[in-house]
């Protein structure tokens, strides 16, 4: 059994929030070490997943192979912003009011070293759809092949069931949605809202078109795990895909923006990314992220 954050494999939960940090410029390397010794506590891989930022390992004099941070996309015809962070937590729970709780404690114990930098309440929308009413997460891939898609496996104890995450932050504009006919809705993805049917006619704009996992040369898998958020009058899509590398993000959103040939996504007609972050999940042990490979 590949010990990774069962979290990542595991449906949508009905709330979630997205809390990324940053180190406080004052912090040190041994109250570095110190916060993520407590915050390691409260992460059970489950209601709690960890990721780790190329410039917290930095810091700490560590490198895991594969992780840098996002730097963009040479080319692209749209602004992809760069906000990379030291520490992501993906807090997962049934009941809202858990959430609140579990974002507590782990302040908590991060206080006075890590600072909150992006804080994303998130939620599942009716069974998986983005708030533009699409479904989401059909082509994942299942099983046997979610393993394969989302795990390290075969490169030795402390990395094995580890994984590389990309976050980008979506903000809608649903009037521009809601000015176009719903024919011109389902041409922007490729799928038809009303029954999810994948059409052959869809323009190569279409989203399903540009990112399709195996039209791509090596074939390009991720493990999607997105999810609706909202702020006050605010809302969108806080994509977030787990693959053994960043390879498979970087190809898909490489033909996404129009850098491969010219042609961008038909998504960014009503909505756009304002952030752009990469993180490595580790393995667990004993009910607790490995950390014993970066030094921990
Ligand atoms: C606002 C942002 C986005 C929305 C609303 C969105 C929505 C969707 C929807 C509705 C589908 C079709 C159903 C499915 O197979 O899941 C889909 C497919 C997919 N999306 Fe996105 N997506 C977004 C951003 C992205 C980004 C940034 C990437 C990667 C860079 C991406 C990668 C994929 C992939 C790989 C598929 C499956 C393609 C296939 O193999 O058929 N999506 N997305």
């Amino acid at each position: 059994m590949l010990p990774f954050q069962a979290g990542i494999l595991q449906a949508l939960p009905q709330h979630a929030s997205f809390l990324s940090f940053s180190v406080k410029p004052i912090a040190d390397k041994d109250s570095v070490i110190k916060a993520l010794q407590a915050l390691s506590t409260l992460v059970d891989g489950e209601r709690v997943v960890l990721g780790l930022g190329a410039s917290l390992l930095q810091l700490l004099g560590q490198q895991i192979a594969g992780l840098h941070d996002f730097s963009g996309i040479p080319g692209s015809l749209v602004p992809l912003p760069v906000t990379p962070a030291a520490l992501w937590c993906w807090c997962r729970e049934s009941e809202r009011g858990e959430l609140v709780h579990q974002g507590r404690r782990i302040r908590q114990a991060l206080a006075g070293v890590f600072q909150v930098q992006q804080a994303v309440d998130a939620f599942k929308y009716a069974s998986g759809r983005d708030l533009s009413g699409y479904e989401d997460g059909t082509e994942n891939p299942e099983a046997e092949a979610a393993l394969t898609a989302a795990f390290v496996q075969g490169q030795g104890a402390g990395l094995d069931g580890g994984s590389y995450v990309a976050i980008q932050h979506w903000l809608h504009d649903f009037e521009s949605l809601e000015a176009m006919s719903g024919a011109q809705q389902d041409d922007l993805i490729g799928r038809h809202k009303s029954d999810n049917e994948e059409f052959d006619e869809a323009p190569v704009s279409a989203h399903v078109k540009r990112t399709a996992q195996e039209s791509f040369t090596p074939e390009a898998f991720v493990l999607r795990r997105s999810m609706p958020w909202s702020e006050q009058s605010k809302a969108g899509f806080h994509f977030v895909a787990f693959a053994t590398s960043f390879y498979a993000f970087e190809a898909q959103l490489r033909r996404m923006c129009g850098a491969e040939d010219g042609i961008v996504d038909g998504l960014f007609s009503f909505t756009k990314p304002v952030s752009g972050a990469y993180f490595w999940c580790p393995a667990m042990r004993e009910g607790r992220p490995d950390l014993a490979v970066i030094g921990l």
